[in-house]
């Protein structure tokens, strides 16, 4: 993992030096002090713009290294495409841009945020530079050996730039950016738990990390295995039974808000490794189920951010942390458990775990905190990849205001959320023969069924599961992200938080 870059903001001053980034409107425009930055050398851009054939068209963009009448030692080019166009979302991608022509020896950068006309909001200038930390990212910690291009002054590979983004008002970028700066930690943070190996990040590990938030002024309790028998949690417990490794309940408490408010509350699968159990997956890229805890890592990285940025909102995360196990200890297809909600669940598949873990942490989570809304995360089914891909992460949900409330926040963010359904015929399918209910639902609708089985777990709270099983692991690169981990649901999340949930 890498350290984040060191961002600050500066004057805009007609100057371009380091490895230099500039903005381009439509047909090559530019602002009057990136004209004047870049003197001589403008006409050397609008050649070398015409060669790349590069026309300021959004998103686009193009460097020129060590060009001549100019003291940078690259010059980075953004396209902004027409002004009327841009839309708030765009400056967080446009800043991931700019990062991935920027090399990796870069130990300084400077950028001119000048629009061609107008002035840019510093909302927009921070954004930018969100997105210049994200694509920054690198999990790396395990590699020993560094590539030479990466070193910078003969430092290790990993030593953080310096970003000096130029504004026109940098008072009020400072100030946009302390939020996103608390944003982008989370963000990191969720990334770097859902990269960790899974001999490294077992449940007692995972915990322990969760636990650090104490630092940042977050109520941490930690249930050992003892304290969740206690509880009744065996649907849970049951999940972990096969492993050497404890699981473990972790509760964050950030209380922001006016006293007395209730709670929202988010809840986060956690299962460290899933090898299925018993019902043991095939190997064929059976690492990737290191990822099974990526909703549990988003619960902490957004409470970092809550905590980090000071919001004012009263948020309890609660994540279930696991291992999934065959051995002799583990649990069979067949046994029957009763989770703390007192409901019995027969065990029909060993690998449909995460619904076992989050029946139990949902239900402790409301009865405890009573929360005004409940949303969980979760990797939960192969199903919800099947039927949407790596593009939106699957909502189902027992309220239309809250769902439509992660729907426009999934917009504004780009972490996109789409609604499936919910209903008693889907209800009917996980119907047991010897139990309350079982853990499947047979073939059909499997994002569904599963959904149906954490319903029954949630009383009436407004509550919304996220089946993030194809946006928080093994995804693709983007603009602000070079792939695997994407931290996914922490911008989400604070964004719904921010606009519905701090007064
Ligand atoms: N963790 C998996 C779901 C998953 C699959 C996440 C692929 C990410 C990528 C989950 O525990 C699981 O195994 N689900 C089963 C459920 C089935 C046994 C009813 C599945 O999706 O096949
Ligand atoms: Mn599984
Ligand atoms: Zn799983």
């Amino acid at each position: 993992m890498a350290r984040a870059p060191k961002i600050s903001f500066a004057p805009l001053k007609p100057q371009l030096t380091a490895t230099a980034v500039v903005l381009a409107g439509d047909d090559v425009s530019t602002g009057v002090v990136t004209k004047k930055a870049l003197a001589d050398a403008g006409n050397l851009l609008v050649r070398a713009a015409k060669a790349e054939n590069f026309k300021g068209k959004l998103g686009k963009t193009f460097a020129l290294v060590a060009p001549s009448g100019l003291k940078a030692e690259r010059l980075i080019v953004i396209g902004l495409g027409k002004l009327k166009d841009l839309k708030p979302g765009d400056w967080i991608k446009l800043g991931g841009k700019a990062m991935a022509k920027v090399p990796a020896s870069a130990s300084n950068v400077t950028v001119l945020l000048e629009l061609p006309e107008g002035k840019l909001a510093a909302s927009a200038a921070a954004d930018f530079a969100l997105g210049m930390t994200l694509r920054a990212y690198k999990f790396d910690r395990y590699k020993t050996k560094k590539k030479d291009d990466d070193a910078k002054n003969g430092e290790k590979n990993g030593a953080p730039a310096n970003i000096t983004i130029a504004v026109d008002d940098p008072a009020a970028a400072r100030k946009e950016w302390a939020s996103r700066e608390a944003i982008g930690e989370g963000v990191v943070l969720a990334r770097d738990l859902v990269n960790e190996p899974p001999n490294v990040l077992y449940p007692v590990e995972f915990a322990r990390r969760a636990s650090a938030l104490k630092k940042l002024g977050v109520g941490i309790d930690v249930l050992d295995k003892k304290a969740m028998q206690k509880l009744g949690m065996n649907a849970l417990l049951g999940v972990g039974q096969g492993s050497s490794h404890e699981s473990r309940l972790v509760v964050m408490r950030w209380n922001g808000g006016k006293k007395g408010t209730p709670p929202v509350a988010i809840v986060g699968k956690g299962v460290c490794f899933d090898t299925g159990g018993i019902s043991i997956k095939p190997a064929g890229g059976m690492e990737d189920m290191k990822g099974d805890m990526a909703g549990a890592a988003c619960v902490v990285g957004l409470m970092h951010a809550l905590a980090a940025r000071k919001a004012k909102v009263n948020a309890v995360g609660v994540i279930g942390i696991v291992e999934n196990m065959p051995d002799g200890n583990a649990q069979r297809p067949g046994d029957i458990v009763k989770s703390m909600s007192g409901q019995t669940i027969e065990i029909i598949n060993t690998d449909a775990e995460g619904r076992l873990v989050l029946g139990d942490a949902l239900w402790y989570t409301k009865e405890r905190f009573k929360p005004a809304f409940m949303v969980n995360l979760a990797t939960l089914t192969g199903a919800i990849l099947v039927a949407l891909g790596q593009e939106y992460a699957g909502m189902f949900s027992n309220s239309d205001k809250l769902s439509s409330r992660l729907t426009e926040a999934g917009q504004e963010t780009g972490e996109r959320v789409w609604r499936m359904p919910l209903g008693p015929e889907y209800d009917k399918l996980i119907d047991s023969k010897f139990a309350d209910m079982k853990n499947t639902g047979g073939r059909y609708g499997g994002s569904i069924t599963a959904a149906q089985f954490l319903k029954r777990f949630v009383g009436d709270t407004p509550w919304a599961h996220l089946d993030v099983a194809g946006t928080a692991m093994a995804s693709p690169a983007s603009d602000i992200n070079t792939g695997w981990a994407a931290g996914w649901g922490v911008r989400l999340l604070n964004h719904w938080i921010n606009t519905h949930h701090e007064d």
